[in-house]
């Protein structure tokens, strides 16, 4: 057990005495976590099970659930993995850094417990500066999940992550809010054609301008029609404490949203709402605990709002939050709604909208 959590914060003055801090913890075979450009990760050493298993257990994360290492140059790819094929290395030169995982065949160096069992290996080089000295100073791959508790919303701030994991890792280098908020592109390239295994930072059709042939390997909201359920899934993914209903589409989407409102205050329950600005301005419902997210036009915004107003509503008691899915799936607006998706207790769908992707 950690006793106390060192919080480096980074300014113009200590940036390299920081990163010689963290780097030299990291080193020692404890746990960092570190800004990068989508989130925050809790870092260890990759290449030491005794390391890797702190991230696990500060986490609270099933131990099958594998990580993602990672490298601040694209020769450290080669170390960890064997039987690259030419596309991984088209995406490399294309999106790294960036907010891209490739999945690709292991080496034996990298253990077990980074893997969770598997053959495969998670690489990303991430597009963050902080993120990348850290690495190059310590020398060594950097195991990281995102720095929240297994189930939560992912970090976006030093501060979400000092939330929920202070006296469970032993340093945070806080280097402000990240930039893109939304977790990384996982493309499998061990599969027959390479594979999208969640959607991320990289839109889909950025991909496809170099690969043309990938496909979509993670499951996604479909039905029509307004429907309810409930997702039965593998493990429980960016959840408020407060349940969390989703709606999507966009026709009569305000009007839909201000009568589950009315619904749920007339049982007396306590309700938030996290919106599209566009949304929100016809939202008649008075006094309620309200996030905005952006305007619909700027997806980017709303991305980087996603898990920060899940968090800031959560802090508010509520017992329902009700989430206005009015998103286009456009670049990284798959993944905003894929997040909202997970973190739903309840799904609706109003329409066969532009936003259903088929
Ligand atoms: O942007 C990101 O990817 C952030 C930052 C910190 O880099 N990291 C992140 O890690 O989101 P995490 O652990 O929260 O999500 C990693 C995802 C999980 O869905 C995991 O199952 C998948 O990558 N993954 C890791 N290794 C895999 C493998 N060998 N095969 C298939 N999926 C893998
Ligand atoms: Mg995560």
């Amino acid at each position: 057990m950690v006793k106390k959590t060192e919080i480096l914060r980074i300014n113009s003055s200590n940036f390299n005495e920081s990163i010689r801090k963290a780097a030299e913890i990291l080193k020692n075979g404890r746990t960092v976590a570190f800004p990068t450009e989508t989130v925050y990760g809790l870092g260890a050493n990759a290449l030491e099970p005794d390391s890797v298993y702190k991230i696990f257990r500060a986490k609270g994360r099933p131990p099958d659930n594998p990580l993602i290492v990672h490298i601040a140059s694209k020769e450290q790819v080669m170390e960890l993995s064997e039987n690259i094929p030419d596309d991984a290395f088209v995406l490399m030169d294309a999106f790294w850094p960036g907010p891209l995982t490739l999945i690709l065949k292991r080496k034996k160096i990298v253990p077990d417990v980074t893997t969770g069992g598997l053959d495969t290996v998670a690489i990303r080089m991430p597009g963050n500066r902080i993120a990348l000295e850290l690495i190059k100073e310590a020398g060594i791959p950097i195991a990281a999940p995102s720095a929240n508790i297994s189930g939560k919303p992912s970090p976006t701030t030093a501060d979400h992550v000092i939330s929920d994991l202070y006296d469970k890792i032993d340093a945070v280098v806080d280097g402000g809010p990240v930039d893109i908020g939304i977790e990384s592109t996982v493309v499998d390239m061990t599969s027959e054609k390479p594979l999208i295994l969640r959607p991320g930072g990289v839109g889909i059709e950025d991909l496809k301008i170099y690969m043309p042939e990938l496909e979509i390997g993670y499951s996604k909201e479909k039905m029509v029609g307004k429907k309810v359920k409930s997702p039965g899934m593998k493990y429980i993914h960016y959840s408020p404490s407060a349940k969390v209903v989703l709606v999507e589409g966009f026709n009569g989407i305000s009007d839909t949203i201000n009568q589950i409102i009315s619904d749920y205050r007339k049982k007396g329950l306590k309700v938030g709402l996290l919106a599209t600005n566009d949304t929100a301005d016809y939202i008649t419902e008075k006094g309620l605990d309200t996030f905005l997210l952006g305007n619909r036009d700027d997806i980017k915004k709303i991305a980087s709002n996603v898990f920060r107003g899940l968090r800031t509503l959560d802090d508010s008691d509520l017992d329902i939050i009700i989430v206005d899915g009015s998103i286009e799936y456009d670049g990284v607006g798959s993944a905003v709604i894929n997040r909202l998706q997970k973190a739903a207790n309840e799904i609706i769908i109003l329409e066969k909208g532009e936003n259903i992707e088929t």
